[in-house]
């Protein structure tokens, strides 16, 4: 198996010597990947699970605007716009988006002079139900209802569904993006003490909206490793483009001339690179991991693998439910593999195509990284 990466490599590098030419940037294009937040131990090929989140994402966001269209316009009705509805029970917030109508109006008036906490029952194994304590505006209709519809019961109560019916009353809201075992799991069985309150300022959809809306928010990461500049020259240009935030993996003892000798077998990174074991010490830490979606990792590549400092970097950070976008800088090898040892490093995660850019191109990468970006989804 060694024998065979030597011989890769060494072919590799007799390819970057004669002909140091582009990226091999894959040209799958995998547009809506981003909005996949769901597991995935698929290799980086796996074009048909990220198909089917983007299927998923699209579902939903045709069945809210369907249902309660969002107020774009801007001006005079800005203060509606940002309207949006809080609804918490125990530790679950849900976030809803309020129908246009004067009961809505009525109640968005209610929660502005501050929350409302509503003692909620189970009716008919559908919905939980329970009085305002005032009465509203009614704007009763026949309507059929879903999971996450907020309903006005004969002006005095608010009904949140997690199944259907189908009856004349006033629609509120719409709980964005949720499941009815989602609302079962956060409501459960018998009486709960539900909590509704309007955050005016939060733009809508931020936080279970379209992945698309989140990651327009988020601050991505480049994080990368590093030992003769040229990853690290592809991480800055990476950076720059992205706006995002850059950390350099350190080794814990840094890497020597002498440790980096491929020629002999006998230095540190060979060595290390021949023991799957091996997991080199890395300095300090990145500051508020969590706060990050999108996390782009680069590293060289050393023996047809990642270094194993990196799989010291992903043994210790969860990457669950983030976007990693891997990519690398070698003398001729290309990805080796790596994005599919990550996704198996890294079951929770979803694992975009990597991009390979030749050792000798690295400082002049940008067209290539572009034109990557785009091809992932996330150019700018
Ligand atoms: C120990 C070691 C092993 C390497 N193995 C490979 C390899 O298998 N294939 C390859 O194309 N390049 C290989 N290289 C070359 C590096 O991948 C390449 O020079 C890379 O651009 C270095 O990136 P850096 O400057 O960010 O460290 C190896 C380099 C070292 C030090």
């Amino acid at each position: 198996m060694k024998r065979l990466a030597v011989s890769m490599f060494v072919i590799g590098m007799l390819i970057f010597q004669t002909a140091c030419g582009g990226s091999d940037v894959r040209e799958e294009a995998a547009e809506a990947v981003v909005e996949s937040i769901e597991n995935t131990a698929e290799t980086e090929t796996d074009i048909g699970e990220e198909a089917r989140a983007a299927e998923n994402a699209e579902t939903e966001e045709v069945d809210v605007a369907e249902q309660l269209p969002i107020e774009t316009d801007t001006g005079a009705e800005a203060d509606t716009e940002d309207m949006i509805m809080k609804i918490t029970a125990g530790e679950t917030t849900f976030t809803a988006t309020l129908a246009e109508n004067s009961s809505a109006e009525a109640l968005k008036e209610l929660l502005a002079e501050g929350p409302l906490t509503i003692n909620m029952s189970d009716y008919a194994s559908m919905e939980k139900v329970g009085p305002i304590g005032t009465s509203l505006p009614r704007n009763d209709e026949q309507i059929d209802t879903g999971a996450g519809d907020i309903i006005l019961y004969q002006g005095n109560s608010l009904v949140i569904y997690y199944g259907t019916n189908s009856w004349n009353f006033t629609r509120i809201g719409k709980i964005q993006d949720v499941t009815k075992e989602e609302l079962l799991e956060a409501f459960g069985d018998g009486d709960v003490t539900v909590t509704f309150s309007l955050e005016s300022e939060t733009p809508v959809q931020e936080e279970n909206g379209t992945k698309e809306d989140a990651d327009e928010e988020a601050k991505a990461l480049v994080v990368y490793f590093s030992a003769t500049g040229n990853t690290k020259a592809v991480a800055e240009t990476l950076a720059g483009l992205q706006d995002a935030d850059l950390y350099e993996i350190v080794p814990g003892q840094p890497y020597t001339d002498e440790d980096l000798n491929y020629r002999d077998h006998d230095t540190r990174a060979t060595l290390e690179q021949n023991d799957p074991d091996a997991r080199p010490a890395i300095q300090g830490s990145i500051p508020d991991f969590e706060q990050y979606e999108v996390v782009y990792v680069g590293y060289p590549i050393w023996w047809s693998d990642m270094p194993r400092i990196l799989y010291t970097f992903f043994d210790t950070y969860d990457f669950s439910g983030k976007t990693i976008a891997p990519f690398c800088t070698s003398g001729g090898s290309g990805l080796s593999g790596t994005p599919g040892t990550i996704a198996e490093l890294e079951a929770g995660a979803v694992v975009l195509d990597g991009l390979h850019i030749s050792g000798s191109s690295a400082g002049s990468a940008e067209n290539s990284v572009s034109e990557w970006l785009g091809s992932i989804g996330l150019a700018k």
